[in-house]
């Protein structure tokens, strides 16, 4: 079986390695030169734990190939795997033009040729999208007929920074397939896999992703406005979570309080789903709510700040942690973009630290970023956490007091253990501590 995976991002390369390593021959497929150079050079286009392995494993048994040509691999393959962005527009309802550019080139592709062919969405796409975009370009501009070209929407729940694990061992794995081809060609693909295999239609696995991510960025938002409360009635939210969390029905992943979600899924996916929504006459309060109070939480910090420091303007405030959740390099969406915004609306000089993400994050932000946390540290009057790099949990109290002008800690994301910093000179709070 020949796979080939459009789009060489987060989610396309990791389904490329991944399914390279469980023995299937895989062509990774993506417009951006380096990109695929990078693949061919078993260097990863990303930083994700485990993957760089995985892409040299591939490389060095000839199951993984790369390559910007899109068409030539289309019309070789037995199954494809559409993996290209669907990022937001303005107003918040999702861009297809990557979908409906990737759909035409595999219409193009298959045009001339009776071959059998399988087309699998696992692209994060609106309700309806794979029957009534993906399915329909393809048809129209191939000539084929349903009998020959096997549609399916297949979504991932893949977490960056766990992105190869996830991948490797699923929770669950969802298969919308509308013919019986796209159903036997998934199910041989995914025949190694131990954990249950739901079958639907497509509507209803693009439903079972947007619901998923909904729910988890809800239960987020839900959290935080439960910890807001604990910080003003003088409690500690993680007792609170640990008790909830001994409900199995609640679960304890996931309750963690702090500045609100990144990423590039949450909020991208919420707002398209609240828009998909409102457009078909829809309420969608809990959609709404869960935005407005991610919007809110990193003034939190900052508030925090200027009730210990006073006046903020012309201090200096380093923000620790700039990638939207540790161990990965991404920053897309991330909280420290809310706080740096709100300090240098202040008259903050604010630096940046983060062991992974610095460059893109100082591209985007303009704000001086280093790796180097000394440097971060030096004569900072306070530094503010957003992300819970491990880096961070093994600062020493006295590193701080030596380093900082004033050594005062507002923890964004309770990277420290309750009491860490007591009687060392250190001053620290923290979201959902209480006082
Ligand atoms: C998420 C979903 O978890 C994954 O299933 C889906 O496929 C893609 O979107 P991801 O965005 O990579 O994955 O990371 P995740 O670990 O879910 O964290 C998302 C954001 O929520 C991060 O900013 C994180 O800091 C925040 N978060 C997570 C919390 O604030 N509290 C928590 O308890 C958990």
């Amino acid at each position: 079986m020949r796979i080939s995976v459009i789009g060489s991002g987060y989610v396309g390369i990791v389904t490329g390695a991944t399914l390279a390593e469980a023995g299937f021959k895989i062509t990774c497929l993506d417009i951006l030169e380096e990109k695929i150079s990078d693949i061919k050079r078993g260097i990863s286009p990303i930083y994700e734990p485990g993957l760089e392995r995985l892409i040299r494993n591939g490389l060095d048994s000839g199951n993984l190939n790369a390559s910007t040509e899109l068409e030539k691999h289309i019309a070789n393959s037995d199954v494809v795997f559409v993996c290209v962005g669907t990022p937001s527009n303005e107003d918040g309802s999702i861009d297809l033009q990557y979908i409906e550019n990737v759909s035409k080139t595999i219409g193009k592709s298959i045009k001339d040729s009776e071959k059998d062919i399988v087309v699998v969405v696992k692209s994060t796409v609106v309700p309806l999208t794979t029957e009534e975009t993906v399915q329909k370009i393809i048809l129209e501009e191939s000539g084929r007929g349903r009998e020959t070209v096997g549609i399916a929407m297949n979504p991932e729940f893949l977490r960056e920074g766990s992105a190869v694990d996830d991948a490797l061992n699923p929770d669950r794995i969802v298969l919308g397939c509308t013919d019986e081809k796209s159903k036997a060609a998934l199910m041989k693909i995914y025949e190694g896999h131990t954990c249950p295999i739901m079958h639907c239609d497509p509507r209803t696995a693009e439903m079972i992703k947007y619901s998923s991510n909904s729910f988890l960025a809800a239960k987020i938002s839900f959290v935080n406005e439960l910890a807001n409360m604990c910080d003003k009635w003088n409690m500690d939210f993680e007792m609170v979570a640990e008790g909830m969390g001994m409900d199995s029905r609640i679960s304890k992943q996931f309750l963690r309080a702090g500045v609100g979600f990144g990423g590039s899924c949450f909020p991208k996916d919420v707002k398209a789903l609240r828009r998909a929504a409102k457009n078909d006459g829809l309420g969608s309060e809990m959609l709404d709510a869960t935005l407005s109070v991610n919007e809110k939480q990193p003034e939190i910090v900052v508030n925090m700040a200027r009730e210990i420091l006073g006046e903020l303007k012309n201090k200096r405030i380093v923000v620790l942690g700039l990638a939207f959740k540790a161990d990965t390099d991404d920053v897309r969406e991330s909280r420290a973009f809310n706080i740096v915004e709100k300090l240098k609306n202040e008259n903050v000089e604010v630096i940046g630290h983060d062991p992974q993400a610095t460059e893109a994050f100082a591209e985007e932000s303009g704000i001086t970023c280093t790796d180097d946390l000394e440097e971060a540290l030096r004569d900072a009057d306070c530094a503010i956490i957003q992300t819970e790099w491990n880096e961070y949990k093994s600062i020493k109290p006295e590193f701080l007091c030596n380093l900082m002008k004033k050594p005062v800690v507002i923890d964004g994301r309770r990277t420290f253990d309750n009491g860490y910093f007591a009687g060392t000179g250190v001053e620290y709070v923290a979201i959902g501590l209480g006082n």
